[in-house]
């Protein structure tokens, strides 16, 4: 199994690119199911969880080429199959996403159920709750939900949504793109990658507005063209090398990233001590030398603080002067990374879903493995401003969320590698 060797204690510096986001990328391309005709993608990273939701297209019978300037060529003018089988879903939750699109453009779908994952029980109530106000009819069955749509298809319907889902406001509006009528999602999800999709299937042809408010209203068109479309850039990759330059006392430019879309990160890294500077497409960051400064922090949905950054901040709290709270609201069990750094010398309480971090000096390498994605990258983080070596294992979590993580990281000068 891979494993990153990492050897500690450089100030991260230099210059990299960021790359297409995933959390985009995958509704986009569930969302080229919407249509018969060839659409043309680019910018999508080259990922283990993008090559999932490719694997699970192929499966639908969608055809899938990578041309010669690596931009994705999907045709989804033929399916021969409505099912989302186990193998695939369970390896990757947002295979969930397929649902809406398949049953308003055929009329069914059969998409296995997800199960849990290492950060919590993680529901899909409020998308069947959702298709089921469009007039879908959702059966459990065989660990499948098998939903239908009435004759005629769905149809337009007003959706309070009770919670804040990206994924639920994702499949809700395209499942609305085909239906008859207008759509009304209330408490959507305002997050970037929910506008990006709304843009996506607006180019389409699409009728979506009010997407980054929550209310969202969607009228329901009979068809979708063709057409090219380029997926907005990673926010949580920029985020994640802002968050180790700081803790390593750094100094980086970032390039092909937008700061708009993650304001509320960069007002804690400045907080942190960290000089900021942006343009349209770029960010950098400057520690000056200095050791970061601990920064309080709660998790919450758009424009708050992400979940997918709080590990990140974690780890860099873990090396900072004084001592930080970062709340977790969002899912349950997303401090466990925490128990790995105390391993590495940090000293972190837990109190609840609050972790209480006093910073120290320097941590100490070890070997340490990775339980999820961004937990993942807090471990890369914390090798990278310890003393010694930083054995990361179980690094597939990193490699589903981090394209070229080592080459990027190897580019601003850390001495990291990986072990097959
Ligand atoms: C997406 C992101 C993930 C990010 C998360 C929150 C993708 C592929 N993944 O995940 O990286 O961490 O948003 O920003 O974009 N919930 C329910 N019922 C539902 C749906 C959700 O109770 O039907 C709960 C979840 O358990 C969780 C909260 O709502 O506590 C938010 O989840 P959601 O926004 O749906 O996350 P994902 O779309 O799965």
């Amino acid at each position: 199994m891979n494993k990153l060797l990492i050897r500690g204690g450089a100030p991260l510096a230099g210059e990299i690119r960021i790359s297409g986001a995933k959390n985009s990328a995958l509704p986009i391309l569930a969302a080229t199911l919407l249509t018969e005709q060839p659409v043309i993608l680019s910018s999508v990273p080259h990922l283990h969880d993008i090559t999932t939701m490719l694997e699970l297209l192929g499966c639908l019978g969608v055809g899938v080429v990578l041309d010669e300037k690596m931009r994705l060529e999907v045709d989804a003018s033929k399916i021969d199959s409505l099912v989302a089988p186990y193998d695939l879903v369970k390896t990757m939750r947002a295979s969930i996403l397929v649902l809406g699109p398949l049953l308003t453009r055929f009329g069914e779908a059969h998409v296995s159920f997800p199960g849990g994952c290492a950060i919590g029980s993680r529901p899909v109530d409020l998308h069947l709750r959702g298709l089921e106000a469009m007039g879908a009819t959702i059966d459990i069955d065989g660990g499948y939900i098998r939903a239908r749509a009435p004759s005629g298809g769905l149809k337009g319907s007003h959706i309070l949504l009770d919670m804040v889902t990206v994924g639920g406001t994702e499949n809700l509006m395209m499942a609305a793109v085909l239906a008859r009528g207008t759509t009304v999602i209330e408490n959507a999800a305002r997050e970037p990658e929910i506008v990006d999709l709304a843009n996506f299937i607006n180019t389409l042809g699409g009728d979506v507005e009010g997407a980054g408010t929550d209310t969202l209203t969607i009228r329901g068109v009979a068809g979708l063209r063709g057409g090219s479309y380029r997926v907005m850039s990673d926010r949580i990759e920029t985020g994640t090398y802002l968050a180790a330059a700081a803790a390593t006392r750094g100094r980086v430019l970032l390039k092909d990233t937008d700061p708009h879309t993650l304001e509320s990160v960069l007002l804690k890294l400045e907080k942190a001590g960290a000089h900021l500077s942006s343009g349209k497409d770029w960010i950098s960051l400057d520690m000056r030398g200095n050791r970061p400064r601990a920064v309080n922090l709660r998790t919450a949905p758009y424009p708050a603080f992400p979940t997918d950054m709080q590990a990140q901040l974690t780890a860099m709290n873990a090396v900072a002067e004084g001592t930080g709270r970062v709340t977790e609201t969002i899912f349950e069990n997303r401090l466990i990374q925490t128990h790995e750094l105390n391993r590495m010398g940090a000293n972190i309480a837990l109190e609840g879903n609050t972790a209480i971090i006093t910073g120290v000096e320097r941590l100490k390498g070890a070997p340490v493995m990775a339980s999820d994605l961004r937990a993942s990258a807090s471990l890369v983080i914390a090798g990278l401003v310890a003393e010694g070596e930083t054995l990361v294992d179980r690094i597939y979590h990193i490699d589903r969320g981090y394209e070229c993580i080592e080459e990027k990281l190897q580019q601003l000068g850390a001495d990291i590698r990986r072990i097959v």
